[in-house]
């Protein structure tokens, strides 16, 4: 059944706002943040408007209604992302995800000599912690490159990295290229070697059911606001071994389960990792943002992503002056198309854009290695969602022509 945009598109209240002086808003920046669902806005001011209080720690009435549906909202996405409430763990996003596994597991498991393999692909939250992690402990980091002909990762290198590396830590689908990486295989050959395996599904899980019991890595990092949800929340998923395997990461209140002055104990599973008040509506929310996507056939709203990205791809190749980034031929990867114009400015392009009503990134993307590897130190970047019609990506291709026609 083919999808109702009309509908879909009523679903999200930002998307009926002008800008530029009145034109239609064609929101194209949907792997910096999508936008949200009225039924999150909803279910976020409902919490706060009714059961507003703190969690885990009073009987009284509001607190019992909080706790509920923070730990409710645990089990519906541990079942969206196809594992268990006792595997997930709330954190600010990927970025602080990934921290927990640097600080919560690897500082505690790794030592002088141990080796970490990441790729040249990785955003610089799966590099930056590592890099920090091995200059205090003085463990080995193997980087492998982009294959940049082919817009894919040197597999050959990655195998040939793995011989006594601890952890391989890879990007399920780059937020450059939008290529998605052979995950399985990742997977596979990094555990046949001994290592465990960290991927990072920030641009994977909009787009695709996570589901973690059945992919087999020890650990995926996704962000809530890249897949219909607020802001400010995400999650870990572990397995339990890992989870077990783990040291708190930051401490405080909620994380124990004694204190005295000379020691404490701590809480047991995930808990023992979201010390302080937790992320309550924002959990809410994220559980409303899978609630949002079970309405539709994940593959169905992949297919539609992904063909308005490959439709723009091959279009904007056409223009003179402009290289696309990444291989939009293939039916795998996301919604991202990056590009760059030989003479147009990239900023100034954006700014061109911005005033027809295009809302499209610009920069490094925070994944500044990967720009070097293809020589240029940022690129323009649109990125689809659900709610993009072939209507807005025909629109952003007319328009691009005529702004790169006049200041080309
Ligand atoms: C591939 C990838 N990893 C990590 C992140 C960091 O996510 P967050 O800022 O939500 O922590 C992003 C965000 O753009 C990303 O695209």
């Amino acid at each position: 059944m083919a999808l109702d945009m009309k509908a879909i598109r009523a679903d999200f209240p930002i998307l009926s706002r002008k800008v530029a002086g009145g034109k239609d808003l064609v929101y194209l920046d949907n792997a910096a943040t999508t936008q949200k669902p009225q039924s999150v806005i909803d279910a976020m001011t409902h919490y706060y408007e009714r059961s507003n209080a703190n969690v885990h720690r009073a009987v009284h009435t509001l607190a019992t209604e909080a706790t509920e549906q923070y730990e409710n909202a645990r089990d519906t996405l541990a079942a969206w992302f196809g594992t268990t409430r006792d595997n997930l763990i709330f954190t600010s996003g990927t970025t602080e995800a990934i921290n927990l596994v640097a600080w919560g597991w690897a500082r505690s498991n790794l030592n002088a000599g141990d080796a970490i393999v990441i790729t040249e692909m990785e955003h610089h939250a799966d590099i930056v912690p590592w890099q920090l992690l091995a200059e205090e402990k003085g463990i080995e980091i193997r980087v492998v490159p982009i294959d940049t002909e082919r817009d894919i990762l040197d597999m050959d290198i990655f195998s040939a990295s793995l011989p006594g590396s601890s952890l391989v830590c890879v990007v399920h689908t780059s937020n450059v290229l939008g290529v998605a990486n052979p995950v399985a295989d990742i997977i596979a050959q990094s555990h046949d070697a001994g290592a465990k395996v960290l991927i990072d599904a920030a641009q994977a899980a909009p787009h695709h059911r996570i589901d973690f019991t059945g992919m087999g890595a020890d650990f995926v990092a996704i962000s809530g606001h890249k897949m219909c949800g607020p802001t400010g929340i995400g999650c870990l998923l572990a397995t339990t071994e890992s989870i077990e395997e783990m040291e708190p990461f930051m401490s405080g209140g909620d994380m124990i389960e004694t204190v005295t002055m000379e020691k404490s104990t701590f809480a047991k599973g995930p808990q023992k990792f979201e010390a302080g008040t937790p992320k309550i509506a924002e959990a809410i929310g994220f559980a409303a943002a899978a609630d949002y996507l079970s309405n539709f056939d994940m593959d169905e709203l992949h297919g539609h992503i992904r063909g308005l990205a490959m439709y723009t791809a091959s279009e904007i190749k056409s223009v003179p002056g402009i290289t696309v980034y990444g291989d939009h031929s293939v039916s795998e990867g996301s919604g991202v198309v990056s590009f760059l114009h030989d003479s147009v400015h990239a900023e100034d392009l954006a700014r061109f854009m911005d005033a027809g009503g295009f809302a499209m990134r610009t920069g490094h993307h925070c994944a500044q290695p990967l720009l070097n590897a293809y020589g240029v130190t940022s690129t323009n970047r649109v990125s689809f969602y659900l709610y993009n019609t072939m209507e807005e990506a025909e629109a952003f291709v007319e328009h691009l022509r005529y702004i790169i026609g006049k200041f080309g």
